[in-house]
C-alpha cells in the first residue's frame, strides 16, 4: 500500500477523545458524553430558514456575513454584554470552531505560546498546534477556576490567552474580578485575549461578564450553537476590538470557507432579534438537571463544587470507576480528553433528560457497591 505523507503540524494533533466514545456502551447505554443541547431549534428560527430557502436566498453571501446578521450581533452585544461594536468589527463564521481556527491562523506565528486552560476544551490546544503555535496549559485551582496567579506567571512573551467562561469541561464561571485581572494583565503585556463565551446563557447564579469589557485587545468568540440549540446549523462569529483585525482574519475565512451557510445566517438573524424566551426555558431546565445530578452525585459521596454554568460537571471519580462506568453503559468523558492535568476526573454532560440522569445516578450507585 502506498505510504502517504502528512504535515507535521497535523500529525502532532490527536483525534478527539470524545468521538471515540460514541460507539461505547451497547444498547442500554445512557449517554452523558454529549456536548450539545438535546433541545430542538426553536420554531421561529426554523421558519426563518425555510423562508430563506423559499425566497431563494441560497447563494454566497458577503464573506464576513450578511449585513443584517452583523447588525443583529452588534445589537446582541449592546443588549446582553454592555459592549458597543460596529458591524465592521464582526465576522460571521461556521460555528465558534471556525472563529477559533481563524484567530489561531491569523495571529499565531511558528513557536508562539498560546495559553489555554488545562483541563479545557481541547480545540484550543489542537488549533494552536495546527497553526504552528505551542499550547501551554494554564492550571485550574482546586475549585476548577483559572488560577490567576499561575496564569500571570506564564504570561510574559505569550501571544494569546484563551479564556472560556462558563467553561467546558468544568462548568465553572469565572468571577468578574478574575476576568478583569487576567485581561488587564494580559493586555498590559501585549498578550491578546481570546474569550470563548459560547455558554454565556447557561449561568445559574452568577452573572456572565464579557472579557472584552476590561481590555482593548480582546477577541470574543461566540455562536448560535449552544444558546439556540443550533449546533448543526454551523453559525458563529467573532468580535474584534478594532476593524483592523477583520481583513487579516477574513483572508483565512474567505479562502477556506468563503462564507457561513446563507440559510443558517438568515436563521441566526431570527435567533438574535426574535423571542428570547426559549433560551430562558432551556436555562431553567438545565438548572433543574444540574441540581438533580449534583444532589445525586454528592449523595453517592463525590466531593466537588457545584458547577455554576454550561451543562457539564467535572467530577473526581478515579480512573477505575470511570472505566467501569463506561463499560457498563454510563457514557462519560475521561478527563484526559481535556488535557494532561485531570486524568482522575470525568466530564458528565446533563444535556439529556432528567430520566436519563436519574438512571445514570442509580447505575453508578450500583457500580460503587
Ligand atoms: C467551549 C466551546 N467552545 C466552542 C465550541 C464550538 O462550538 P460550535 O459548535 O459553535 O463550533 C464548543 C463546542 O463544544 C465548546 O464547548
Amino acid at each position: 500500500m502506498k505510504e502517504h505523507r502528512y504535515a507535521d503540524r497535523v500529525l502532532g494533533v490527536e483525534m478527539s477523545g470524545i468521538r471515540r466514545l460514541f460507539d461505547a456502551g451497547g444498547q442500554d447505554a445512557i449517554n452523558l458524553g454529549i456536548g450539545q443541547p438535546d433541545f430542538d431549534t426553536p420554531d421561529h428560527i426554523k421558519m426563518a430558514a425555510i423562508a430563506a430557502i423559499r425566497e431563494g436566498r441560497t447563494g454566497y453571501t458577503p464573506n464576513a456575513g450578511i449585513p443584517e446578521l452583523r447588525e443583529a450581533i452588534c445589537g446582541k452585544f449592546a443588549r446582553e454584554n454592555n459592549l458597543t461594536y460596529l458591524p465592521e468589527q464582526i465576522l460571521v463564521t461556521a460555528g465558534g470552531s471556525e472563529a477559533l481556527h481563524l484567530v489561531m491562523e491569523a495571529l499565531v506565528n511558528p513557536g508562539d505560546r498560546v495559553l489555554v486552560p488545562d483541563p479545557g476544551f481541547l480545540s484550543y490546544a489542537a488549533l494552536a498546534v495546527i497553526a504552528g503555535g505551542r499550547p501551554v496549559g494554564v492550571p485550574l485551582d482546586s475549585n476548577l477556576h483559572v488560577d490567576v496567579e499561575q496564569a500571570k506567571e506564564l504570561m510574559d512573551g505569550a501571544r494569546l490567552l484563551v479564556l472560556n467562561s462558563p467553561g467546558n469541561p468544568t462548568g465553572a464561571v469565572e468571577s468578574e474580578e478574575s476576568i478583569r485581572a487576567l485581561v488587564e494583565y494580559a493586555n498590559d503585556r501585549g498578550v491578546t485575549v481570546v474569550s470563548d463565551e459560547v455558554y454565556e446563557h447557561f449561568v445559574y447564579e452568577k452573572k456572565h461578564v464579557s472579557a472584552a469589557r476590561f481590555g482593548d485587545d480582546v477577541i470574543t468568540v461566540n455562536a448560535a450553537s449552544k444558546t439556540y440549540a443550533m449546533t448543526g446549523w454551523r453559525v458563529g462569529y467573532l468580535a474584534a476590538p478594532s476593524e483592523d483585525y477583520i481583513p487579516q482574519l477574513l483572508k483565512v475565512h474567505q479562502y477556506a470557507q468563503a462564507c457561513a451557510t446563507s440559510i443558517s445566517q438568515y436563521a441566526a438573524v431570527a435567533a438574535y432579534t426574535g423571542d428570547q424566551t426559549p433560551v430562558a426555558r432551556m436555562r431553567e431546565e438545565y438548572r433543574a438537571r444540574r441540581d438533580l445530578l449534583y444532589e445525586g452525585l454528592t449523595g453517592l459521596g463525590f466531593d466537588f463544587p457545584r458547577p455554576e454554568g454550561a451543562f457539564y460537571m467535572f467530577v473526581p471519580m478515579g480512573q477505575n470507576l470511570i472505566q467501569k462506568a463506561i463499560a457498563n453503559g454510563v457514557i462519560i468523558v475521561p478527563g484526559d480528553a481535556f488535557g494532561s492535568r485531570a486524568p482522575d476526573y470525568a466530564r458528565i454532560s446533563y444535556a439529556t433528560s432528567r430520566q436519563n440522569l436519574t438512571r445514570a445516578i442509580a447505575r453508578l450507585g450500583e457500580l460503587m457497591r
